[in-house]
Order: structure tokens, then C-alpha cells, then sequence
């Protein structure tokens, strides 16, 4: 069986959700303490064994190109004042044996086009999507979300999802599945459909931002049209999937920000932020003199 090396980050999406932040800089380009959102998802694949991260960029997206890029004047400029610490952060950000490739998706069609955009470089491995957006903090001494997944695959060799679950009432915010029992935090999905309405949805387990899949979804893929909110979705080339192979939800341990929405912005800012050497201390004090104060 092939072993999961590449992994597709789509992020190509407007960011409707948080503009003005987003109006000339991506979403993924977001902080959250001191580094954007998509560092902490490409450290996350870097830990699960990824070696090849393939980004489906788009308009504006050129300061993800150069974050991971190599800063040739920042660097002098800091080797020159002898900031050696920060020099070897801004040098470090990617270890050596990992390469990247940018592809433009030539509009934002939908996440199912975004991928389908990475077939060329992936070619028929198994690969991870990992959505930026969704900021994954694992449980301590545990691996990360991705990690748990690709050690999963390399095991069952199954395309999966993973999957929390949501107040019904959300159920039009997420891809939904309806799944039967097959191991402990591994169950196979029998029917998946995107945004469903609360009153409409099969169940209250929601799709967040990881996958792996085979690459037999990009057959799926290029002959889908138009889906939920006039996208071509990810999830409806799943369900087409469906029919031809076994596809799990995966239950992963840790917790998930949503950080493509405001609250889930801020929250992942306070939970990171607490968790932070340098700050953490002070930021909780802090917290605690506001909310007294109220
Ligand atoms: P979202 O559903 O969060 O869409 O996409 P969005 O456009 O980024 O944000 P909102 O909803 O307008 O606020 C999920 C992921 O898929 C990527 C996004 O960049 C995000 O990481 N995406 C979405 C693409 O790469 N291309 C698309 O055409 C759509």
C-alpha cells in the first residue's frame, strides 16, 4: 500500500466571513499568537510525515508564496543586528526535506474543484486536504489530528474524513454524514451531503477540515457540477465515491477552532495564547481583570 507523503492545502477561498480582514490578505494568512494559520497547518502535516505540500492558491494569495519562501533581506537584516533567535525562526519555518508547489485555481469554484486542481502533482497516491482554516490543537502528549489519520490509512488503507459532533441547529454549516459501526472512533460512512437544513440532515456528525483520500475521488470530482451554495463541493464527490468504495468518519481526539469564523478566531487566539510561554501568563491575569471588571 502507498504511504501518504503529499498533502493539498486549498486556499483559495474568498474568506467572505472575515472581511475587511480579508480583503487583501488571505484568510490563512491570519494569526493566531505569532504565526498564521497556515504554518500551523503545514507543521501539522510535517509531523504526520508529509513531505510534499502542494497549496491551491488563488487571487491575493501571494503572501502564503512568502511565508514559505526564503527572505533574503529580512535575513541579512537580522543576521547584521545579531538576531540570531529570530534569524533561525524566519530560516526554519520548513526543514529542508520538505518541498512545496503552488498551483492557481484559475476562480474559487468550490473546495471540490480546489482539489481536484492538485490531481496532476498527485497522480494516483493517496493524499491528505488539510483546510487551514480549521486550527487543530491536539490533546497533550497525543499526536496531531493529521498524524492520527495517516496512521489510520496506513492501516486500513481507506479514504476518511474526519468528523465531530455539532448542535443540530449547525448542521447547514458543515457536510453531514450518517455512519454504521465499524471500529472504536472508525465508522463507515453510508450517505454524506453538504449543509443539509437541521430539519433535513441525517445526523449531527459534522465533516471538519482534514481528509485522506484515494486518488479515485478525482474521477468522482471532474464530472461533478454545481452543488450547495452554487459550488462544486468536496462532499458531493465523496458521496460519489461512495458507491464504488468504503469511506470512514474518523473521530479525532483534540479540539477544533474554526477560525474561518470570528469567534472561532478569537477562541483559538485565547486557547493558544494561554498555552503560550512567553505570553500566557500575563494573558491570563489579564483575562482575569477583565472579567472581574465587568
Ligand atoms: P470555505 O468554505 O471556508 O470558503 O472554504 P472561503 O471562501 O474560504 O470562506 P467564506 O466561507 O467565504 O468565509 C474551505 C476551504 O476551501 C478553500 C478555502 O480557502 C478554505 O481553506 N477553498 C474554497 C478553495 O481553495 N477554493 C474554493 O473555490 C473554495
Amino acid at each position: 500500500m502507498k504511504k501518504v507523503t503529499k498533502a493539498v492545502f486549498p486556499v483559495a477561498g474568498l474568506g467572505t466571513r472575515f472581511l475587511p480582514a480579508t480583503k487583501a490578505q488571505p484568510k490563512e494568512m491570519l494569526t493566531v499568537v505569532d504565526k498564521p494559520l497556515v504554518q500551523y497547518a503545514v507543521e501539522e502535516a510535517i509531523e504526520a510525515g508529509i513531505t510534499e505540500m502542494i497549496f491551491i492558491t488563488g487571487k491575493n494569495k501571494r503572501a502564503i508564496e512568502d511565508h514559505f519562501d526564503k527572505a533574503y533581506e529580512l535575513e541579512t537584516e537580522l543576521s547584521a543586528a545579531g538576531k540570531i533567535d529570530l534569524l533561525e525562526q524566519v530560516q526554519n519555518i520548513l526543514p529542508k526535506h520538505i518541498s512545496c508547489v503552488y498551483i492557481r485555481q484559475p476562480s474559487p469554484l468550490g473546495l471540490g474543484h480546489a482539489v481536484l486542481c492538485a490531481r496532476p502533482v498527485i497522480g494516483d497516491e493517496p493524499f491528505a486536504v488539510v483546510l487551514a482554516d480549521d486550527l487543530m490543537d491536539p490533546k497533550p502528549g497525543t499526536p496531531n489530528v493529521l498524524a492520527q489519520m495517516v496512521d489510520i490509512y496506513n492501516r486500513e488503507g481507506t479514504s476518511m474524513v474526519a468528523v465531530k459532533n455539532v448542535p443540530h441547529a449547525s448542521t447547514n454549516k458543515y457536510g453531514i454524514v450518517s455512519v454504521d459501526p465499524y471500529k472504536p472512533k472508525l465508522e463507515r460512512i453510508t450517505q454524506i451531503i453538504e449543509k443539509p437544513a437541521p430539519h433535513l440532515a441525517p445526523s449531527n456528525l459534522a465533516v471538519v477540515g482534514r481528509y485522506v483520500l484515494n486518488s479515485s475521488i478525482f474521477a468522482y470530482l471532474e464530472g461533478l457540477g454545481k452543488g450547495a451554495g452554487g459550488e462544486i463541493q468536496l462532499t458531493d464527490g465523496i458521496s460519489s465515491l461512495l458507491t464504488t468504495e468504503r469511506v470512514m468518519a474518523y473521530r479525532y481526539s483534540g479540539r477544533r477552532y474554526d477560525c474561518g469564523s470570528k469567534i472561532g478566531y478569537l477562541k483559538a487566539s485565547i486557547a493558544l495564547g494561554l498555552k503560550h510561554p512567553e505570553v500566557g501568563q500575563e494573558l491570563s491575569e489579564y483575562l482575569d481583570e477583565i472579567s472581574s471588571s465587568n
